[in-house]
């Protein structure tokens, strides 16, 4: 859906907003907001921005077509623009809400830089034309190969940012965690009328369906989402905190669900919440195989970028270590950079073994993942 905001009343330009004002939201974060992201931008290649000659007016502002939409991203916005001068004007939608209106402006699009939030639409707008390769020494450096798309050897067209990953989540009372440890296992008979899941064409499913053709091949992967759709207490439906709540009331014995739906209970104000995450046994799967799926969200410099250096300079800001930990924790996600702590929820479910599959061919397999959907029967 495409909830545009209009210029007039919605466009939000993070430099207008006062800094203090959004600040305050999170006194806890201001002090090492402020002052390790100017750090680390003094560390980043801003150097070509602000070189004599480079500060054109045109450079001073930046606009962001954004599909995430936490309060938390307002400060990490301010403090660019604080750090840089160059102002964000923002525009918001989902992910397929970005991909069309950027098709639908063309060389005309006023957008510089984009963030999405699935690796599968990433790919897509790859494949649309709708990014353009960059080549940046500190993106390289602190983006992991895997998590990055388009062809090496001209500059990467796509940078993850954070990741998430594709938890199994189980009644206790009902399952061992020996039972679910693996997705493959979510197809065994044993399972039959236990197997909740939001829709099989949600791109979180096509992304993990997509990374089970790079492991299992073809064939084997749609035996197994025939497997799923025969384990299935029910249609496929709601999201991934509707398959949480379907087990801790029984309904289901086994779902799945990314991991920051998860931590978002576990840190939540309401008991309800936090006692919902405790009910509930938490595994990440394949932990004696190839490990656990995880996704990206992640960010591009658009095809007709006119402040393409501040985009790229935008995007190297946020893998500097302040912004990447702000960045992950709006979200309760996991830094792209491996070196920068995760919060204390998702500490508090220890460290995984994370697939290392290329994210890129995961996209590039969804088109014939969604053909699999449809001859099993996996709505
Ligand atoms: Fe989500």
């Amino acid at each position: 859906m495409l909830t545009l905001r209009t210029p007039s009343d919605k466009l939000s330009r993070a430099g207008r907003t006062p800094p203090g004002r959004v600040l305050r939201r999170r006194p806890n974060t201001r002090a090492w907001t402020r002052a390790r992201s100017r750090t680390a931008l003094a560390a980043l290649a801003l150097s070509a921005l602000l070189a004599p000659g480079a500060a054109t007016a045109q450079q001073r502002e930046l606009n962001l077509y954004s599909a995430r939409h936490y309060q938390t991203d307002e400060a990490l916005y301010a403090d660019f623009t604080k750090a840089t001068g160059i102002r964000i004007n923002r525009v918001e939608a989902d992910d397929a809400g970005i991909l069309a209106r950027l098709k639908a402006e063309g060389t005309a699009s006023p957008a510089d830089v984009i963030l999405l939030v699935d690796a599968a639409r990433l790919w897509r707008g790859e494949q649309e034309g709708l990014f353009q390769p960059v080549k940046s020494a500190v993106l390289d450096k602190r983006v992991p190969t895997h998590f990055r798309g388009g062809v090496a050897a001209q500059g990467a067209q796509w940078f993850g940012l954070s990741t998430r990953a594709r938890l199994v989540v189980y009644d206790k009372s009902r399952l061992k965690a020996a039972d679910v440890d693996s997705y493959e296992k979510l197809a065994a008979p044993a399972l039959k009328g236990q197997f909740c899941v939001r829709s099989g064409s949600h791109p979180y499913n096509l992304s993990l369906f997509g990374s089970m053709v790079e492991h299992l091949g073809a064939p084997a992967t749609e035996t197994w989402l025939k497997g799923l759709v025969a384990n299935m207490a029910r249609p496929p439906k709601g999201g991934d905190t509707d398959q949480i709540k379907g087990v801790a009331s029984g309904e289901c014995g086994v779902a799945l669900s990314n991991s920051y739906y998860y931590a978002r209970l576990l840190r939540s104000a309401k008991p309800e919440d936090r006692a919902l995450a405790e009910k509930v046994g938490v595994i990440f799967p394949n932990q004696d195989s190839w490990g656990t799926h995880v996704n990206i969200a992640g960010g591009a410099v658009a095809r007709n970028a006119k402040n393409r250096d501040a985009a790229v300079a935008f995007l190297e800001y946020l893998t500097s270590d302040s912004a990447q930990r702000y960045f992950a924790d709006g979200n309760n996600e996991y830094p792209i950079v491996p070196t920068v702590p995760v919060n204390d929820a998702l500490a508090s479910l220890g460290r995984f073994k994370a697939e290392t599959v290329p994210i890129a061919k995961v996209g590039a397999n969804t088109a014939l993942v969604q053909q699999m959907l449809d001859r099993a029967g996996f709505k």
